[in-house]
């Protein structure tokens, strides 16, 4: 029985509000993660769900939160945040017949992959732990949330943790110093194996840093400004959320190699509705979904209404772009302005997403072609006196150059299968993730990283640390390509052995498309394409007068696809930023 489109009002993110606290000229947050209860629809029944939550500002020892998700974080450049992290779900996962066990140990019966299993020391009995990534945030590697840095409801943590001192052991505080351009971050949780399933169950929020430079565009502010995290859901019949819990190899009985819902769920609300004004809005859309890529669009009912995109995942983009539509992979936001001024009284706006079931091919899934309704209903409260998007003058844009010296660094993406074709893993350059660490990176070295994508998918790769743009993209010969380089891997990569990629380029570079252009934490690598970018590798400062958060090195982080299935399953590998000698 489909659900009614456009019954429920779409639930407005509430904003926390900093507590008291010691840690000097900071803004200071308590967040919680906690299960509760939370309906997704209003045919649906309540059931059970995860978020975080703050305190209430009139009386901390309240929560607040929705129930699902988690409160918008909001500071300004240079404001320094410090999160204390709480753990206080329950001791068993809400989803715990879709954990796959043999992602990291070997079962009896279970061909072994990895061969000799995963070094997460957990007892049997524990289900749940987590960690919490501020995606996209210019941080040090003891408050990056890097995946091995998980905690349990009990207090257990994995093997590479840091946290400021006075956590309690079910706790982690991590310090976020904000040195960056505005922008809206995704603060997430990554826990090792888990985040596919931890992030279904709620666990994202938006985090916003503004700067002098966006306060001055006079931009739609308060409640014309709306942050919309975009997730694909499947309900159970009883309101509860449906994650797969068998698998299609052999391998992994249980994990799956990409999840595509059949229902748009947007601030926790399935098809919602907002009523709005005849003026202007500043939307901030997130693609929160495990793997759905969307191809956003706005319709009045006859046409595509044109929108202007004025920024991306890392912040504003050089100058103002009309569109009518906007391609949106995992992880990527898009800071769009859309006028309803023109539209009469009445006049519905469906956000609508024509994005092929997967994009661009492979695997399978039900479309979701319609995604949220905006209703003119309100009546205009006061002159809209925001700039025209036409005539905002956004902060330009400088391209960055490598380092002299240094060569560029290949990141081969390849998908192992099982005998009936399946994928059994996901891989970059032939590693697992918890082989040891190949990638040194100079702190202060600009450079290029070509993702040499030899699968048949698109994968959304995402770089912590940086913001970074995209270089360009050329074409390759990749499955002649893939073969060389996977009998290279199989020989135990023998020096002067190893395939050289140009020989297998094929035309020109292309530059990326306008839609593409600014700054960003990730983006699309295409199949059969190897996909450039570049980006400074600039240590995190640290935060003024708390000691603990200088950048500890060699320092831990992670690249990795952003669809979370694949990332689960090893798309994703460490890399360390390493001190020059000066
Ligand atoms: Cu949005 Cu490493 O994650
Ligand atoms: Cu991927």
């Amino acid at each position: 029985r489909p659900l009614r489109k456009y019954a429920d009002p779409l639930p407005l993110l509430p904003v926390a509000v900093p507590e008291k606290s010691t840690y000097p000229d900071s803004d200071y947050y308590e967040i919680t993660m906690r299960q509760a209860p939370w309906r997704f629809h209003r045919d649906l029944n309540t059931t059970a769900a995860w978020g975080y939550w703050a305190s209430h500002p009139s009386d901390p020892g309240r929560p607040m939160g929705l129930g699902y998700l988690g409160p918008i974080l909001v500071t300004h450049r240079d404001r320094p945040v410090i999160v204390r992290y709480r753990n206080h779900l329950p001791t068993t996962h809400l989803l715990r017949r879709s954990i796959d066990v043999t992602l990291w140990r070997n079962l009896p019966g279970v061909p072994p992959d990895p061969p000799g299993g995963r070094p997460m020391d957990l007892p049997r009995d524990v289900n749940v732990w987590n960690v919490v990534h501020l995606h996209g945030g210019w941080n040090p590697p003891q408050s990056d949330g890097n995946p091995d840095a998980w905690f349990t409801p009990h207090g257990l943590h994995g093997s590479l943790y840091g946290t400021l001192s006075g956590a309690a052991p079910n706790e982690a505080i991590y310090a976020y110093g904000n040195r960056q351009r505005a922008t809206m971050l995704w603060y997430h949780d990554h826990a090792m194996d888990l985040t596919r399933l931890n992030n279904y169950l709620g666990l994202s929020g938006v985090y916003l840093i503004r700067d002098p430079a966006e306060d001055a565009l006079r931009l739609p502010r308060g409640r014309f400004e709306v942050p919309l995290i975009i997730q694909d859901r499947t309900f159970n019949a009883d309101g509860s959320l449906f994650y797969p819990t068998k698998g299609i190899s052999a391998y992994h009985p249980i994990w799956v190699p990409e999840f595509f819902g059949d229902t748009p769920v947007v601030n926790g609300k399935a098809y919602p509705f907002l009523a709005v004004e005849p003026r202007r809005y500043r939307l901030r859309v997130l693609n929160g979904s495990n793997s759905r890529f969307y191809r956003f669009w706005f319709s009045d009912g006859r046409v595509r209404l044109p929108f202007w995109l004025i920024g991306i995942s890392g912040g504003l983009r050089a100058y103002p772009l009309r569109s009518t539509t906007i391609l949106l992979a995992p992880s990527e936001r898009a800071d769009v302005i859309v006028d309803f001024g023109g539209l009469p009284r009445g006049a519905s706006v469906t956000l609508m997403n024509d994005a092929v079931v997967p994009y661009p091919g492979g695997g399978g899934g039900p479309a979701i072609p319609e995604i949220m309704r905006f209703q003119v209903t309100e009546p205009l409260s006061g002159r809209d006196d925001t700039t025209p998007p036409h005539a905002l003058v956004l902060p330009p844009f400088e391209s960055l150059h490598p380092t002299p010296g240094i060569p560029s660094r290949e990141r081969v993406l390849t998908e192992t299968t099982d005998p009936h074709d399946n994928p059994v893993h996901m891989k970059i350059n032939g590693w697992y993730f918890f082989e040891p660490v190949d990638d040194f990176i100079k702190a202060g070295s600009t450079e290029i990283w070509e993702y040499v994508n030899t699968t048949g998918d698109a994968h959304p790769m995402h770089v912590h640390l940086v913001q970074f743009q995209i270089h360009n993209r050329q074409k390759f010969r990749a499955g002649d390509y893939a073969k060389d380089y996977e009998r290279w891997v199989a020989a135990g990569r023998t020096a002067g052995g190893k395939p050289q990629l140009s020989r297998y380029l094929v035309g020109p570079p292309v530059p990326p498309e306008p839609y593409e252009q600014g700054w960003r934490d990730s983006f699309i690598a295409y199949p059969e394409m190897v996909n450039r970018i570049i980006a400074t590798f600039t240590p995190a400062p640290p935060v003024p007068n708390i000691s603990g958060t200088d950048t500890k090195y060699p320092a831990d982080y992670i690249h990795h696809c952003h669809i979370l299935e694949h990332e689960d399953n090893d798309m994703m590998r460490p890399w360390q930023l390493v001190r020059v000698p000066v």
